[in-house]
């Protein structure tokens, strides 16, 4: 339909070429380039054209789909007319280890913002990845991450205050609000929708690291933030004095998840086709939300440059890195690697921690087993000082076996990668493997090591019904779009 409107006012000889022009790319190309893949089953519209591919990519259902036509179809399965989905975990060294030569395909192009500046995670060029990861690795080795203990603490306590005063409101009351966050009480607990208050606190924490100060997410209960209305002129006031920007509010965590989905659409579609999806209608939401996400990390970086920051964060860590050439990151590629730390540093763990905690929740026993042996480190869940100092409680968490064994089943099944435990362990690699891997993974298990600690020890979490399933969202990552669980202080489960 849309293809059809974009040719209202030309001329019909024109609208008929170009639909046939359309047609043969789409179907009649494909079908005789078949990039000597005609011998690899799958789904017959797939190898026929990249429209099964798209569709896949609308259904928020990408990898339940994926594993079914695994099932169909068997290891390896086309599922477009130049890509094959391989479910092996033999093939995880040879496409992802250190001596693959395979490069990222130009689905990596549609994460591309700010004028064209890739970040370290979506350029497809050997040399340029390897100059821009130099400066990400900087900031994110473990040395540095050990700085940022007391930014993530800093959160975790507004949280747990916000938490604690829910718990004793619910003793008192039926229900109440804070800021867009509601709950109700019911049977001495108060239920509530962690999956947005985990997203606040990620947030905050990686906009902290990011940009020196959070969102005011936590503190306010909200997703709410400013943005610059204007991209060109936030990226402009880097280098001027002009530094007032008109601005508007967005709901960021909203904005997140449409930004996915519009990549989603558009890094599975064909690169030729991608500038045709301005046409789609259907598409609008998401390229705005694409452009606003782009506007609240330049906002951001604008305001960081305004300000010396009294600690130390990623911006600041980035740019003290100089590249083999003695250059440092410019502008727009500060923003790109900004935009993606914000995306790879905020979803991700908060899905995490999330699918873990209803997990947890589901299965009383392991919870129990799990706040014994924080109790064995942390003393009494009554000990609420322990909280008041948590800048030095990592060392003594970190290497718990059984946190680290829950954290580790909670990857597994956000990732789900199955089956028995030898293969499950060689298929195992939720931060991805060899040179592409992921950057975040020390912050990303410092934060779920932290945050799972703190509220298991503290809380105890149940389900309104034990058979109860996590519905996930399923786009270019995975995320629970609703975990409402029943929380009360532990020391009165327990009492
Ligand atoms: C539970 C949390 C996380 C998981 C499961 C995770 C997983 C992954 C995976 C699978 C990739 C490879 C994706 C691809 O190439 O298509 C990746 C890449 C990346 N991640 Fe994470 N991540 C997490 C948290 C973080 C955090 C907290 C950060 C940083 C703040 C981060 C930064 C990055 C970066 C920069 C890349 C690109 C690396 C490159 O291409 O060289 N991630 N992550």
């Amino acid at each position: 339909m849309s293809i059809l409107l974009i040719f209202d006012s030309a001329q019909p000889v024109y609208g008929v070429i170009l639909v046939t022009a359309a047609l043969i790319a789409l179907f009649a190309y494909p079908l005789l380039a078949s990039h000597g893949l005609r011998h690899i089953p799958g789904p017959p519209l797939a190898k026929l054209s990249n429209v099964w591919l798209s569709w896949l990519s609308r259904t928020s259902r990408i990898n339940t789909i994926l594993h079914e036509q695994h099932k169909k179809y068997g290891k390896v399965v086309r599922i477009a007319p130049n890509h094959v989905s391989i479910a092996d975990p033999a093939a995880l060294h040879a496409i992802y280890g250190h001596g693959s030569q395979a490069l990222k395909s130009d689905f990596y192009q549609a994460f591309v913002q700010f004028g064209g500046t890739p970040s370290v995670f979506s350029t497809r060029s050997k040399e340029e990845h390897a100059r821009k990861r130099k400066f990400v690795a900087h900031a994110l080795s473990m040395r540095s991450v050990m700085e940022y203990e007391p930014t993530i603490a800093q959160y975790q306590r507004m949280l747990v205050e916000h938490w604690d005063r829910i718990c004793s409101d619910a003793k008192k009351t039926s229900r109440g609000t804070v800021g867009t966050q509601s709950w109700y009480s019911k049977d001495g607990r108060a239920w509530l929708d962690i999956m947005h208050w985990l997203n606040f606190v990620a947030f905050d924490i990686i906009g902290d690291l990011v940009f020196g100060s959070g969102f005011g997410m936590v503190a306010n209960g909200s997703d709410v933030v400013k943005i610059a209305k204007s991209q060109t002129a936030a990226l402009e006031s880097f280098d001027s004095d002009k530094h007032d920007l008109d601005t508007d509010e967005i709901p960021a965590v909203k904005v997140v998840l449409e930004r996915g989905d519009h990549v989603a659409t558009s890094a599975f579609s064909p690169a030729w086709f991608r500038p045709f999806l301005r046409f789609f209608p259907a598409t609008n939401k998401g390229r705005r939300a694409m452009e606003l996400f782009g506007n609240l990390a330049v906002t951001a970086i604008a305001r960081r440059l305004l300000t010396s920051p009294d600690k130390v964060d990623l911006l600041s860590k980035m740019v003290e890195i100089k590249d083999d050439g003695g250059r440092t990151m410019d502008g727009r590629e500060l923003a790109a690697e900004a935009t993606t730390l914000l995306i790879a540093g905020s979803d991700t763990t908060s899905n995490s921690m999330c699918a873990i905690i209803f997990y947890l929740a589901k299965y009383q026993d392991i919870q129990s087993i799990l706040q014994r042996e924080l109790d064995d480190v942390l003393g009494s869940p009554s000990a609420s000082e322990v909280y008041d100092d948590h800048d030095k409680v990592y060392d003594r968490i970190k290497n718990l076996p059984f946190l680290e064994a829950v954290i580790n089943e909670g990857l597994r099944l956000q990732s789900t990668v199955g089956g028995d435990k030898v293969a499950m362990l060689k298929a195992f690699a939720p931060f991805q493997i060899g040179s592409r891997a992921c950057l975040g993974r020390n912050l990303a298990n410092m934060e779920m090591t932290m945050l799972l600690a703190t509220l298991l020890h503290r809380y105890h979490f149940d389900l309104e019904n034990p058979a109860q399933v996590l519905a996930i969202y399923e786009a270019i990552i995975r995320k629970p779009l609703e975990c409402i669980v029943g929380v009360r202080r532990r020391e009165e489960v327990e009492a």
